[in-house]
């Protein structure tokens, strides 16, 4: 497999095949583009053809030439093989047979555990199983038929168990996450049923095969938390997976759209009352993917999420991508319970005229900002403005964006003109942040954003994306070799810290960076930093020899200038706390006088 992955990966040149579709252009060592994954206006997709990697600081996606065709064509890794390999001239008949042969195995072991549970929860021993879905969750038989819903017994073996005695291979019930591997176990089994005691809801992919389960538990307050989903595996990929979908395709090209709930069980209630074009994220957030499936059947979605602050911002975070991908999206409002799941046992009416009177997502934010502030407090403009002004920023259509501002101008009496300033302001790359600190608490699945850095940390990253991009014609140059060997011991974070060193070392030895050998020598962590700062945008430094060097040099100066600085820092600190001997205040004057050096070195550098 890796092997054949390789062999494409050696004949495809990733900056050749992403510019088919996505127009690059040089930018120093790496090539620059507007990302194809997020909505933006300047350019903050980078390639780099020496590492054939990729990354988009904007949306912060990037990988090689596997996950851009993953992410593009929203297509599993087998299937990118399948589509690249007639291209790079690779055979797969060899790969295929094997491989397959495993992937069936996953796939009947899934069908078969599936059936297993239906089995099971009509025993004597899930008597309570049952008793809780017919009446605590109000699901009919048909539905539990429907939706193939099951029990997992309260066993620690017994599923594994009969799967095995079926003919499927531990590793096997391994890979598709029925089982759990116990490593270290030296007894007889090395291996537990990963779900016990549990409601089991089979999730289905686009062709309608098994590939996981979501699994609630019975009790009010359970332990080991109220839902467990399989893991990511090579079939459930839960990106791009949506709950209820094989159910609900006919019906959403029926009606021409689309209802996203939050809920598996929320989905199930939609059947209840009649109501098929329905489905669900699993514990995500809606992903660009998921929206790119949908739009293949209608590009009509509307929102139906929890009555609650999680919903709130789920909502908002699920409309910015709906906007981004042009679909026509609409907002229910729950009134009268959390979720449709608990709407529909009380008031099933209810639910179907919350989704009859679904508001455009103007007019839900403009409802949203006057429950947050009253439009009689002096606030309420700027307070309100600043709640829709993202989402409008977000809409590709200027037509589109133009009538929203100006009913926004009305609506909240301020005029176009510094509307329409107000929106120049936003940073398209940053909207998605915007809009979560908009909405105060936390959602499920907020981006991990980068801890501020402070000058010195930035410089030495600088100064590591620099060597990584040093011009193929520098190699063994003199002034280039004289520059690094003045690169003074790094004292910042460790990853920086000790790449930092190999990347001089590596210069010293060799003359310049060589990727392929280069990246023998890192750790798992030192590559992924790699691969970021490989791809760090140096402008046109990197095009130009005596630039580049320039650079080099003077980032190295302030990153000396900057470790003086912060041991004067350091040191007068000390010196403030009341320890004043002789030896810190000796310390002090010889690192003043040094700074002055350092910073007059540095200026005539620049001057001249
Ligand atoms: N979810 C999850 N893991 C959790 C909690 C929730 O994966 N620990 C996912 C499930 O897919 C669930 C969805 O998030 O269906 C919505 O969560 P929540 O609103 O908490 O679930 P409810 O539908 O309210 O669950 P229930 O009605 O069963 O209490
Ligand atoms: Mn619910």
């Amino acid at each position: 497999m890796s092997d054949v992955a390789k062999q494409i990966k050696e004949r495809i040149d990733i900056v050749e095949y992403i510019n088919r579709t996505t127009k690059l252009q040089r930018t120093g060592k790496n090539f620059k583009g507007i990302c194809p994954f997020h909505k933006e206006v300047t350019g903050s997709f980078f390639v780099s053809p020496d590492r054939q990697m990729w990354h988009c600081f904007g949306c912060n996606r990037g990988g090689d030439l596997f996950t851009f065709v993953t992410e593009k064509e929203g297509i599993d890794f087998k299937s990118v093989l399948e589509l690249l390999a007639p291209e790079a001239g690779v055979d797969l008949s060899q790969f295929r047979q094997g491989d397959l042969a495993n992937e069936h195995k996953a796939y009947d072991a899934l069908q078969a555990v599936t059936h297993f549970y239906q089995h099971a929860l009509f025993e004597p021993k899930a008597k309570s199983a049952l008793e809780y879905i017919l009446t605590q969750r109000q699901i009919p038989r048909e539905l539990i038929e429907r939706f193939q819903i099951g029990y997992a017994p309260d066993s620690w073996s017994i599923t594994g168990e009969y799967l095995i005695t079926k003919g499927f291979k531990v590793s096997e019930l391994i890979a598709s996450g029925i089982i759990i591997e116990k490593p270290d176990s030296d007894q007889r089994r090395n291996w537990y049923d990963r779900f016990r005691n549990r409601i089991m809801f089979p999730i289905h992919d686009r062709l309608g095969r098994v590939v996981g389960f979501t699994a609630r538990s019975l009790e009010a307050k359970p332990t080991g938390g109220k839902y467990i989903n399989t893991p990511e595996t090579e079939y459930y990929k839960k990106s791009s997976l949506l709950y209820g979908l094989e159910l609900a395709k006919d019906s959403i090209k029926r009606l021409d759209y689309t209802i996203v709930t939050e809920g598996t069980l929320d989905v199930i209630a939609f059947h209840k009352i009649g109501i098929q074009n329905v489905v669900a994220p699993l514990g995500t957030a809606l992903t660009m993917q998921h929206i790119e499936i949908l739009k293949r059947i209608s590009s009509r979605i509307v929102l139906f999420f929890d009555a609650d602050q999680a919903g709130y911002q789920a909502t908002l975070r699920a409309l910015l991508s709906c906007l981004a991908s042009e679909m026509e999206v609409k907002v229910a409002i729950i009134e009268g319970g959390k979720d449709p799941d608990e709407l529909v046992k009380s008031k099933p009416n209810q639910l179907k005229s919350c989704l009859q009177s679904a508001k455009s997502f103007y007019d839900f934010l403009l409802i949203k900002a006057k429950e947050q502030l009253p439009n009689t407090h002096p606030n309420f403009a700027v307070h309100t403005s600043q709640l829709i002004l993202p989402f409008i920023k977000i809409v590709p259509n200027t037509i589109h964006q133009e009538s929203l501002i100006q009913r926004l101008s009305r609506d909240v009496n301020i005029t176009i003109n510094s509307l329409t300033q107000q929106l120049s302001k936003i940073n398209p790359n940053d909207i998605v942040n915007t809009v979560d600190r908009i909405s105060t608490t936390s959602v499920q699945s907020t981006p991990i954003r980068p801890p501020k850095q402070t000058r010195l940390q930035a410089l030495w990253r600088e100064l590591n994306a620099m060597m990584l991009q040093i011009p193929a014609s520098l190699e063994n140059d003199a002034q280039l070799m004289e520059i690094v060997s003045e690169i003074p011991e790094p004292d910042t974070e460790h990853i920086v810290t000790s790449l930092n060193q190999k990347l001089k070392q590596f210069i010293a030895e060799t003359g310049t960076i060589n990727h392929e050998e280069l990246d023998k020598q890192l750790t798992p962590e030192e590559l992924e930093l790699t691969n970021l700062l490989a791809l760090h945008n140096l402008g046109t430094i990197s095009a130009d020899e005596e630039a580049f060097l320039s650079n080099l040099s003077q980032i190295t100066r302030d990153i000396i200038i900057s470790q003086t600085k912060r041991r004067i820092t350091q040191v007068s600190k000390i010196i403030a706390a009341g320890d004043s001997s002789a030896e810190l205040l000796n310390e002090m004057r010889g690192l003043t006088h040094k700074l002055r050096e350092q910073q007059l070195a540095s200026q005539q550098a620049t001057e001249g």
